[in-house]
């Protein structure tokens, strides 16, 4: 069950996430950052380092934001995928 990136990182993008993260599996788009789920190792580093509280551990997505776990996936099968994070 991967961590997912949700609605409260648009416009935010802190980015905190990012440096955290042992194996760089947090990709930016033009919106937000994603977590590529094949690519997470569910070890919840992520989670704590966000100020608006956007990243869940996929069981624990609220239910208004469900959609964000097809988001984080799809996003990457997409003709614009994101890329390495911006410093
Ligand atoms: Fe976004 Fe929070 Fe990371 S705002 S970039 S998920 S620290
Ligand atoms: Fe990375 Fe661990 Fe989060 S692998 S995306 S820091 S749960």
């Amino acid at each position: 069950m991967p961590y997912v990136i949700t609605e409260a990182c648009i416009g935010t993008k802190d980015r905190g996430c990012v440096d955290v993260c042992p194996v760089d599996c947090i990709y930016e788009g033009e919106t937000q950052l994603y977590i590529h789920p094949d690519e997470c190792i569910d070890c919840g580093a992520c989670e704590p380092e966000c100020p608006v509280n956007a990243i869940f551990p996929e069981e624990d997505v609220p239910e208004g934001m469900r959609s964000f776990i097809a988001i984080n996936r799809e996003i990457f099968d997409s003709d614009t995928p994101p890329g390495r994070p911006k410093k």
